[in-house]
């Protein structure tokens, strides 16, 4: 649940009775609600949902960044996330700097940070731009570095929600091999996505959010069924996006 303040209709009489007061009005949001599930190691979930279904916030929540208001998590591993809100990344670093830092944040040492960090660096092709500040980088360019820190962290759980939407075709591709390794390695995999194809092709396994809830979990080619039968469109509308 997400608690946010704010002024529904600010007019001078209720800016009047807060200052009296000093509070504002508190609104509940419930982004997930009596979502239970098991996965087991070694498995790769796919994450699918309409936009607000909570894909996101479930992420957050696995990753420990957002924990429940309600109920448990229980995680055993290490964890390794890639959201799309791109949390760590200071902008005003250079890559370089983000990269260590990200990695000792994550538990890494120095020694197995000065191992990594070329592969690391290499994986992520910004050339020149590596020692240049974040906030100079394309969202593109974000994306590649974060996605290179998240699975060079060797994760025992990986969490990547969408984060791949602003990579280029190559780098997707790129991309794609690398998740395949991590789900052959026997990692467990969180992918959130809206590219049916993706899911199909790296998920042994998948959840369907709908509206907060847990709508369908199973076989992702039977779970897809449902849930674009359930939008009503043809599954072929999503291989517009590859990935
Ligand atoms: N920080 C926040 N404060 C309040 N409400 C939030 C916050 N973040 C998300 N929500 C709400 O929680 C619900 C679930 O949001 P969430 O971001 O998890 O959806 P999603 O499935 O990831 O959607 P999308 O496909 O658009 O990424 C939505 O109703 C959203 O408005
Ligand atoms: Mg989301």
């Amino acid at each position: 649940m997400y608690r946010t303040t704010f002024e529904k209709v600010p007019t001078f009489k209720s800016a009047l009775r807060r200052l009296g007061r000093g509070q504002r009005e508190v609104h509940e949001v419930h982004a997930l609600t009596d979502v239970s599930f098991e996965v087991g190691h070694g498995t790769s979930v796919g994450i699918i949902g309409a936009n607000g279904a909570g894909k996101s916030t479930l992420m957050r929540a696995i990753a420990g960044i957002l924990p429940p208001s309600e109920g448990r998590i229980e995680v055993h591993g290490r964890v390794s996330t890639l959201l799309a809100l791109g949390v760590g990344f200071k902008r005003k670093l250079s890559g370089r700097e983000n990269v260590v830092l990200g990695g000792l944040a994550a538990g890494m040492t120095r020694e197995e940070l000065d191992e990594r960090y070329d592969e690391i660096a290499a994986f992520a092709e910004l050339g020149e731009f590596i020692d240049m500040p974040m906030m100079t980088y394309s969202s593109g360019m974000y994306s590649r570095l974060a996605f290179s820190v998240a699975v060079h962290l060797n994760p025992d759980i990986l969490l990547i929600d969408e984060a791949l939407s602003t990579g280029d075709a190559k780098f997707k591709q790129k991309a794609a091999r690398k998740m395949r390794e991590v789900a052959d390695n026997a990692g467990t995999m969180f992918l959130v996505s809206h590219s049916m194809r993706s899911i199909k092709r790296l998920c042994s396994e998948c959840i369907w959010l709908h509206k907060g809830q847990l709508k369908m979990q199973g076989d992702p080619e039977e779970v897809i069924a449902a849930y674009t039968k359930f939008l009503e469109v043809g599954e072929d509308v999503f291989s517009l996006e590859d990935m």
